[in-house]
């Protein structure tokens, strides 16, 4: 049984639903501070040859972290759980060290204690901060730029040292950059609690008619257009990478960038949602963000290599799934927009 922190959030559910598919057994253990019940309710749709088990909980409780691993055979532990706002983590830094440091703490006792020495952690670009160029490979200096980059990076440091000092543990980290998109059957897609200030979720706003014109946040970058790069990655090829790391674990820590080695500028990605919607995209030039990047995207070639995958969904189908997903999300079963989409046929993938 594999256990996956967070498995009701974005990429937990997309992951989990990959594991399903591939017949192992899982038990998710989420709190539901940033997802819904409805999320597993959903998943229990991939479980046909294999078993879905839900804990409502929180990290931070070790003594219902020690009964599940009492009661249930877990071999393996993804872990996905934590909170990933940047803005966020500025204001209320404590917050982070606790859920995204404090509650790892906890979790990798109770692992230790009940002899389970595997875990696959989810880590972020974010640790690296402002590269110093790119391609970025995973021996690029990590030097984050927030709080919620300094809890990842932390958590990578303990569990480098653990791997030194103890062999029977196999630990690998995965740096995500920037994960879009949703399931292309429709049953799942991010469903955040909170606001999310990104990318694809401001864009959707402004083509639904939810908000007023895009702001292009800085337009001075080293970039053919001039604004931000990013290494933006379907979650469906996110979480098919957490099945080949799984698959792949060894003894010892190691550390992969899982991303596109492709980056797109803010512009490109305008160009694709006004493709894809068949509607115009009003946006205006605005200054940079307090502590924004400017290009970012990886290296993807020892993960390519060590894990035997590679992403291989475009920018086009990120926006189509993503599209899609937005147009049809609900809060509860009621439907939270009318916007339509374009059917999806193969000749326009
Ligand atoms: P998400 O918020 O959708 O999912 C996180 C899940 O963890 C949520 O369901 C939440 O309810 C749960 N959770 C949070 N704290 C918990 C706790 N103390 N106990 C139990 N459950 C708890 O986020 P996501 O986008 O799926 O990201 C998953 C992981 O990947 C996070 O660790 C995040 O830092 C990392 N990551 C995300 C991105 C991104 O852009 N989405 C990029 C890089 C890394
Ligand atoms: C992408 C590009 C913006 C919104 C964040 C987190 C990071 C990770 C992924 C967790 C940038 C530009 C955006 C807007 C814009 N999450 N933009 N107008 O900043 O790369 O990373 O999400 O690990 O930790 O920091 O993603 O989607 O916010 O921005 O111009 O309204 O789009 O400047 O160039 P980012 P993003």
């Amino acid at each position: 049984m594999v256990l996956i922190t967070g498995g009701a959030g974005y990429i937990g559910s997309h992951t989990a639903s990959c594991l399903l598919d591939a017949g192992h057994d899982i038990l998710i253990l989420d709190n539901l501070s940033n997802s819904f019940r409805s999320t597993v309710d959903r998943l229990q749709g991939f479980a046909k040859t294999s078993t879905l088990r839900f804990v409502e909980a929180d990290l931070l409780d070790r003594e219902l972290l020690d009964r599940l691993f009492l009661n249930y055979p877990i071999k393996a532990v993804i872990h996905f759980a934590g909170r990933k706002s940047v803005p966020e983590s500025i204001q209320n830094p404590m917050l982070y060290y606790q859920q995204n440091v404090e509650a790892t703490l906890n979790l990798l006792r109770v692992m230790g204690e009940h002899g389970c020495h595997r875990m696959v952690f989810s880590s972020s670009a974010a640790v690296y901060g402002d590269a110093q160029a790119v391609p970025v490979t995973e021996v690029c200096p990590a030097v984050p730029k927030s709080p919620y980059g300094h809890s990842k990076l932390m958590v990578e440091q303990v569990l480098r040292s653990i791997a030194s000092a103890e062999p029977q543990w196999c630990l690998t980290i995965l740096r995500y950059f920037n994960p879009v998109g949703a399931h292309p059957g429709g049953q799942l897609g991010e469903s955040p609690r909170y606001p999310l200030s990104n990318l694809f979720p401001q864009l959707a706003q402004t083509i639904a008619g939810e908000a007023g014109p895009f702001q292009v946040f800085g337009q001075q970058y080293a970039s053919e257009d001039g604004t931000g790069v990013r290494d933006f990655i379907h979650v469906q090829d996110l979480a098919e990478g957490h099945l080949c790391a799984l698959h792949r674990q060894q003894p010892g820590c190691q550390t992969y960038n899982l991303g596109t080695g492709k980056g797109y500028t803010v512009l490109e990605v305008i160009a694709a949602f006004e493709q894809v919607t068949g509607q115009p995209v009003p946006f205006e030039m605005a200054p940079a963000r307090a502590g924004d990047i400017g290009c970012l995207y990886a290296s993807v070639e020892l993960s390519r290599h060590a894990l035997d995958w590679q992403a291989h969904r475009g920018l086009k189908q990120m926006v189509e799934d993503y599209w899609r997903w937005w147009c049809s999300s609900t809060a509860g079963g009621t439907p939270l927009r009318g916007c339509s989409w374009p059917a999806v046929t193969a000749s326009n993938r």
